[in-house]
């Protein structure tokens, strides 16, 4: 019969996996219309977001692991560009993690939290294989 199935739409969710600095992937649960620096913090995963979303600073810059998860996102604007432009480590794929919005397209997106910060640069960095 149907009526109870597991498409509960109470539990409107995508899976987040934040991978930190060290390599530590956290696999989070985060609600469909929450950006990600509110998912990161509600995770506790160290993100900065110094203006709390305001598009004033580049502090939760993160990189979209997968170039087709990043196409399915809405293009930046020129607000998150101008930001983005004064990150350091920009690659291809970063992203504001303010203006990532939890949404089933991007289901499963796997976001890296940027490595080095200012003349800190780790080079004995290996990814854990899992
Ligand atoms: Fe400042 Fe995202 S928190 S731009």
């Amino acid at each position: 019969m149907h009526g109870h199935g597991k498409d509960d739409p109470n539990a409107e969710t995508i899976d987040v996996t934040f991978i930190e600095k060290d390599g530590t992937e956290t696999k989070v649960k985060a609600p469909i219309g929450q950006s990600m620096l509110e998912v990161a913090h509600k995770n506790d995963i160290e993100l900065e977001g110094a203006c709390e979303g305001s598009l004033a600073c580049s502090t939760c810059h993160v990189i979209i692991e997968d170039e087709k998860v990043y196409d399915a996102l809405p293009e930046p604007d020129d607000d998150e560009n101008d930001m983005l432009d004064l990150a350091f480590g920009l690659t291809e794929t970063s992203r504001l993690g303010c203006q990532v919005i939890a949404a089933k397209e991007i289901d499963g997106l796997r976001l890296s939290l940027p490595r080095a910060t200012r003349n800190f640069a780790v080079d004995g960095f290996v990814p854990k294989p899992h």
